[in-house]
């Protein structure tokens, strides 16, 4: 079973082909995002030989990924987006055309519905009443109906903000909460069933997954057309079990003769992307050497704090492998404010360049300007080696959400 904080195992600078970040993106104004081109197409050809090989169907969980610019590099490989509301179910439908749109919400809004409805090709409802609420329309407008259920099948330990089997979780449908309010009118509605119970873990921990689906839902299961099995499958991370995968990707299908889908978001823009940070100061307080950097873990990479962990950086080590233990921190008012304690060959000093790696899930769709901070630049890394300015933003886009 993997652990949602281990980052470190996988090879966040591949994409940077042997140059080092001063030579590829000395020049770039700090802190500014940069997406790996290359390292996007590699993740997708992985999901799509996933997809050939079994027969389902692949959709990029736009939550952890929704550049839109670099939609066209990962759409030949997938079939289409996953959507958590209206607007991702908007961009999903605009930027990936043609292709199909899920969404799932933990609970819809009737002055948007209708307008959802103009976007989505599948809709996953959280509940026996939200399915009697909206399921008519949907089944109207023509959509392929969902529930989400809860296996009540937790199989990670330690993250309990990511674990929607946790003891009371408002994610999914139970079997006890299903039996108390499915009845055959509502089963009538239901195409599909969809589950998301994993994160960043491996086809182990999806293989005990299906078996408390099957366990607690496998009479209804061949009374649906399709079952979705959710995100958090690592599959694009070296040593992720692909063929254990597909084992039971088949036998769902074969089983309950549905069609699998798999929304993961990380998976699909694993490693393809650095944000590049650069050092303000140096200080020392009593043992600890401390780096304040003009990158804040609170609002460009908020997960390393809400997840938490610790995010590969190039060139340097865990605290005692190198001669220089540097604790990093954010230049906002947060104590909190702290990306990691690393070390490096040489000590760190005002100007120095630091790049973080696997900084493209969970970062720009995620950030925030908490203290005025600015929003970084976002580039993209082209597989030429060619950089392209993708965005910036100043204080516009600081004031204009404020009044
Ligand atoms: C319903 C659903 N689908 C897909 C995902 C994507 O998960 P991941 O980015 O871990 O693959 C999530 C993540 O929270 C989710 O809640």
């Amino acid at each position: 079973m993997e652990n949602c904080g281990m980052k470190e195992s996988r090879p966040a600078f591949t994409g940077l082909g042997g140059l080092s970040p001063q030579e590829l993106f000395g020049e770039l104004p700090t802190p500014c995002y940069i997406l790996d081109d290359a390292m996007l197409l590699r993740n997708g050809e992985i999901l799509a030989g996933v997809a050939e090989r079994t027969g389902c169907k692949i959709l990029l969980a736009q939550k952890a990924f929704s550049n839109y610019s670099l939609y066209p590099v990962l759409a030949p490989y997938l079939a289409g987006t996953e959507a958590s509301g209206l607007y991702e179910a908007r961009l999903g439908r605009e930027e990936m055309p043609g292709k199909e749109v899920h969404v799932f919400c933990g609970a819809y809004r009737a002055d948007e519905f209708e307008e959802l409805l103009e976007y989505a090709d599948h809709i996953v409802f959280n509940s026996p009443r939200q399915l009697e609420r909206f399921g008519p329309l949907a089944r109207d407008a023509g959509k392929s109906i969902g529930l989400r259920i809860n296996p009540e099948c937790s199989t990670q330990e330690g993250h309990a903000i990511y674990d929607p089997c946790a003891p009371g979780s408002r994610l999914g449908t139970t079997r006890t909460q299903w039996d108390a309010g499915i009845t055959p009118q509502l089963l009538a509605l239901l195409d599909g069933l969809h589950f998301h119970t994993l994160c960043e873990q491996d086809a182990d921990a999806l293989d005990v997954t299906l078996r408390a689906v099957e366990e607690r839902f496998g009479d209804v299961l061949p009374k649906m057309k399709w079952l979705n099995f959710g995100g958090g499958h690592h599959i694009t991370r070296p040593g992720y079990d692909i063929p254990r995968l597909e084992r039971c990707v088949n036998a769902a299908q074969e089983k309950w003769d549905v069609q699998v889908y798999l929304e993961p978001g990380e998976a699909c823009a694993l490693n393809a992307g650095y944000l590049a940070a650069r050092v303000l100061d140096v200080l020392q307080n009593g043992e600890i050497q401390i780096a304040i950097l003009d990158a804040s873990a609170a609002c460009h990479m908020p997960d390393v704090l809400e997840m938490p962990y610790r995010p590969p950086l190039y060139g340097a080590g865990k605290p005692e492998a190198l001669p220089h233990a540097f604790r990093l921190g954010g230049p906002t008012c947060l104590a909190g404010d702290i990306i990691g304690d690393y070390s490096f060959a040489a000590p760190l000093r005002e100007g120095d360049l630091l790049l973080f790696g696997d900084m493209a899930i969970y970062t720009t769709c995620k950030n925030n300007t908490f203290n005025g901070m600015p929003l970084p630049d976002i580039f993209v890394l082209h597989d030429s080696g060619k950089l392209q300015r993708l965005r910036t933003f100043g204080y516009a886009d600081f004031k204009q959400r404020l009044g």
